[in-house]
Parts: structure tokens; C-alpha cells; sequence
């Protein structure tokens, strides 16, 4: 990359350390001129090309009028949607970056800790107990995957794997190996399969609450629900609803509404409820930034580039 035309880079992360990301990035392209935006005004005055961001601010796109595409350090980009972004502004999401292996093994983990009983064997021997329970056959527990996107898929493939009966649910059709998928009409045929439920969604304003109480009472009795996905699919007090009721069995969720919960949330102490603080698929350095460092480097040559969100859709 001639230096006349090397690249202005602008991080803003101000939940995270950005930089060992900034430097990861330094290191794929030494042209690059990248700095590290803080809202106290240091180091943030000149306008860049690029953004690297995590939980930007609106301040932060406010002082950055010359930037030609951002780039969100994770999968989901509802928090970006929700800025006041310019149209002309291409958004780029991480395109699995190890994600992928990282929630099928959250998922398979979930699955098999109920499925097996583990969290109850748990249960039993903290409190002195040395008893076996029945054993329970895979086939008793199909899986459903709501979202067959890049992170879905490898769920659902790993989870097929195992030997489970696992359906899809996405908005247009798609066809998986091994995997019985359903349309974005067919939401309750699909529901009504499924005795374990995974959401792997985009967080939009057509799949905001899907996890209520109506959907969630079309699974099989005794379903199970694990939700890596974003907080807002869930309508958290008809989950406690259907734990109370029975029809659920558990859930293991690894997102929430507010995060982190208030200290008296529900959740926290439930028995049936596993909780882990959106950990499922942790975003990665290097594979994330040699995909945005050669993106970049495609973009500043006018090269089209895979990952863009199209906002109409919402992700
Ligand atoms: C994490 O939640 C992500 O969107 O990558």
C-alpha cells in the first residue's frame, strides 16, 4: 500500500482495552496511521477513513465525518443500528472469526449438561446425594436452531454431529445437510418440533421478544432454552412464567436484558436458570483483525468486500 495513500484508522472501544487491538492491527498494516479515539479529546482529533469499534459512541461518529466504513469487533451490530449513522457509511461485521466453533461449543456444553443431567448430578452430590438418575435418549430432545446465519449453522452442524434431530428456522429458505429447515412463515411448525430451543438471531425490531410466552409454549413439554444470542429476544418475566408452570424445564442464557443484572434479578438465583455473562463467542484478536486489516486494505483499493450489514434488514 503506497504511503500517499495509507489509511487513517480510528479505534473507538470505550468498554474495552483497544490497545493491543490497535497495535495487532499496526503490525498487519504498518502504512495505516491509527489512533485511538477517548472522549476526553486526546488522540481523537484527526478524521479517519476506518472505524474499529465496540459499543461506539454517537459523540464518536459526531466527530468523525470523513470515515468511509466502520467496523464493528463483533457479530452483532444492533448497538451500531441504533446510532444516527450517514447512509453512505458501510458497516462491516466480524464474519464468524472463530465464533462460529466458539457457540457450537457453548451450545453442545448447554445441551449435553441437560440433557445428561449434569446440572442435577451437580445438584445431588453438593448436597450428599449418590443416586442415579434414568438415562435419557438423545432422540427425546430434538434441537432447533432459530437463525441460520454464519454462527447458527455451525451450531446446528455440531449439534447434529452428536446424533440430535435438529431443525433450522430462518427468514428465506436454506437447505442444510442433515438438518430439516424451515421458513420465516413456518415459525410455529418449526417451534412446535423442537423440545430444545437455541436462539442464534440478529437482534432486529422483527425479532425483538420473539422468545415470549406465546412462542415458547408451542415447544414440546419439558423444552429447554438457550439463548446466546442478544437479551431483548426474550421476554424475561414469561420465561419465569413457563419455568413456574413447567412447561420449561430450564434455561441456560448467556445474555440479558440489562447487563450486567441488577443485583436482585430473578435470574440470578433461580434454580433452574444457568447464567453466563456473554461469554458464548468471545471475539478473537487475530483472526478479527487480519479480516479487517485485509478488508481495509480491499476497501482503500476500491475492492468490494463480504461481510457488509444491510440495514434495511437489520444486520
Ligand atoms: C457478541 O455478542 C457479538 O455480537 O459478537
Amino acid at each position: 500500500m503506497p504511503a500517499s495513500t495509507s489509511p487513517q484508522i480510528i479505534f473507538c472501544c470505550p468498554t474495552i482495552d483497544a490497545k493491543p487491538w490497535a497495535d495487532a492491527l499496526a503490525k498487519a498494516l504498518p502504512e495505516a496511521q491509527i489512533g485511538i479515539w477517548s472522549k476526553m479529546g486526546t488522540n481523537d482529533s484527526t478524521p479517519a477513513d476506518y472505524a474499529v469499534t465496540w459499543a461506539p459512541t454517537q459523540a464518536f461518529f459526531d466527530s468523525q465525518p470523513r470515515l468511509k466504513a466502520v467496523f464493528a469487533l463483533g457479530a452483532g451490530v444492533d448497538s451500531l443500528l441504533k446510532l444516527q449513522l450517514p447512509e453512505s457509511l458501510a458497516l462491516v461485521r466480524i464474519e464468524d472469526g472463530g465464533m462460529g466453533a466458539q457457540m457450537a461449543e457453548y451450545v453442545t456444553h448447554a445441551l449435553l449438561r441437560h440433557v445428561r443431567r449434569f446440572d442435577q448430578y451437580e445438584q445431588d452430590t453438593r448436597a450428599g446425594k449418590w443416586q442415579q438418575h434414568s438415562a435419557q435418549n438423545p432422540s427425546d430432545y430434538p434441537v432447533g436452531v432459530l437463525g441460520l446465519g454464519q454462527l447458527g449453522r455451525k451450531i446446528a452442524q455440531r449439534v447434529r454431529d452428536l446424533g440430535f434431530s435438529v431443525s433450522g428456522w430462518t427468514r428465506r429458505t436454506q437447505t442444510l445437510d442433515g438438518i430439516t429447515c424451515y421458513n420465516g412463515n413456518e415459525l410455529t411448525e418449526f417451534l412446535s418440533s423442537c423440545r430444545v430451543l437455541v436462539c442464534a438471531l440478529p437482534l432486529t425490531a422483527h425479532t425483538q421478544d420473539i422468545l415470549n410466552e406465546q412462542h415458547l409454549s408451542l415447544l414440546r413439554p419439558q423444552a429447554y432454552l438457550i439463548n446466546v444470542a442478544r437479551g431483548a429476544h426474550l421476554v424475561e418475566a414469561d420465561l419465569l412464567k413457563l419455568l413456574d408452570s413447567g412447561h420449561l424445564a430450564g434455561a441456560c442464557l448467556d445474555v440479558l436484558r440489562s447487563e450486567p443484572p441488577p443485583g436482585d434479578h430473578p435470574f440470578l438465583t433461580h434454580p433452574r436458570i444457568t447464567l453466563t455473562p456473554h461469554i458464548a463467542a468471545l471475539t478473537l484478536l487475530e483472526p478479527s483483525i487480519a479480516q479487517i486489516s485485509q478488508k481495509i486494505q480491499a476497501l482503500h483499493s476500491d475492492q468490494a468486500i463480504s461481510g457488509l450489514v444491510q440495514r434495511d434488514r437489520g444486520y
